[in-house]
């Protein structure tokens, strides 16, 4: 019996459930009972993702509370800058996004994330590597509320215990998906970025009391603080969601830091190669930053032979597919053999 997750507020801006799926040729070469579920297909454009899910309750909170504008922040090809920006529109917020450069885009020639974000007519500041977001957002927070404006001022990631409920939530969708097909799954892989996809999931296994092994395969360089703030923003959540009975400790969950590669938006060898395989398998398409990576980490755990064979084994697909449209200094040498 699943526990019911409780009323807060939320908005309706993408599609629930997402489709979960058998990969039947990575299953059958791997000898794993392997599955995806579909959270690329959150909505509301063609390129949806993890963002979507956390964004209904972080909309959801921003319209109870009489905010007017949302500011965000990311890499110049974020995801979740890219998502936010969708939301605020759908819920007739303003969005302004605060972007670092990891990669320089070429203002003449737009390509993925930062097109769409143009196309979606939001205000972009494009700040060097190492600036400070936050010191720069600042100002045009304050000059905005001088003005009589509300900002709601969300953190990379949408990672709050506000956002991170959306994966509570997407965690139980899946269990009740799962017991329908009548399975069981030994393992769940997710990437993990900010940490709150995996604190929100986690949160989600304890509160319906459920057994999975969850690993968080990381796609840039974590410290060793990493696994105690996932496991901290999932106790903020379940605070948030009235549930503080229920803990999640650094015992519930792990996080794989040996698929990064050389960095953050440097494309891996091996990543390159899930892209490839899934693609040429399974008709499936993963991105070189995010799932690219996570998923050439769970496919080392099944070609090794390190999970006990014949485990029934999810991936979450967290989306992120324009970065395979993004600069080529991103999108790494996919095409070549
Ligand atoms: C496609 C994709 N997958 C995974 C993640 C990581 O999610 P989280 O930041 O919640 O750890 C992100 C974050 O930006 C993303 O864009």
């Amino acid at each position: 019996m699943i526990r019911q997750f409780p009323e807060l507020p939320r908005v309706n801006i993408g599609f629930f459930p997402t489709p979960l799926h058998r990969l039947d040729r990575i299953s059958e070469q791997t000898g794993y009972d392997v599955w995806i579920k579909r959270d690329d297909f959150t909505g509301r454009n063609l390129y949806g993702g993890n963002k979507v899910r956390k964004l209904e309750f972080l909309m959801g909170y921003a319209k109870a509370n009489g905010y007017d504008y949302v500011i965000t922040y990311g890499a110049t090809q974020s995801n979740h800058a890219m998502q936010t920006i969708t939301a605020a529109r759908i819920c007739g917020l303003e969005p302004i996004v605060y972007l670092r450069t990891v990669v320089e885009p070429d203002p003449n020639d737009l390509r993925a994330n930062l097109l769409l974000d143009s196309i979606y007519g939001a205000e972009v500041h494009v700040l060097a590597g190492d600036a400070d977001q936050k010191a720069e957002s600042a100002k045009r927070i304050a000059e905005l509320e001088a003005q009589g404006h509300k900002v709601y001022d969300v953190p990379v990631g949408g990672s709050n215990e506000v956002g991170v409920c959306g994966y509570v939530n997407g965690y139980l969708e899946l269990l009740g998906q799962l017991e329908a097909a009548d399975k069981r799954m030994d393992y769940l892989f997710t990437t993990t970025g900010s940490g709150g996809t995996l604190a929100g999931l986690v949160a989600g296994k304890k509160f319906a009391d459920d057994d999975t092994k969850i690993i968080g395969v990381s796609v840039g360089l974590k410290d060793d603080a990493y696994e105690q703030r996932v496991a901290d923003l999932a106790n903020q959540a379940l605070d948030h969601m009235g549930a503080s009975d229920v803990r999640v400790s650094t015992e519930d969950f792990s996080v794989d830091n040996n698929y990064v590669g050389e960095g953050y938006e440097i494309p891996s060898p091996a990543g390159t190669a899930a892209i490839r395989r899934l693609a040429r398998y399974e008709g499936l398409l993963v991105d070189p930053v995010y799932t690219g990576k996570a998923f050439s980490g769970l496919l080392d755990y099944l070609d090794s032979g390190r999970l006990p064979k014949g485990s029934t084994v999810v991936f979450l697909h967290t989306g992120g597919t324009t970065a395979l449209f993004a600069e080529q200094a991103i999108v790494g040498p996919v095409m070549r053999d």
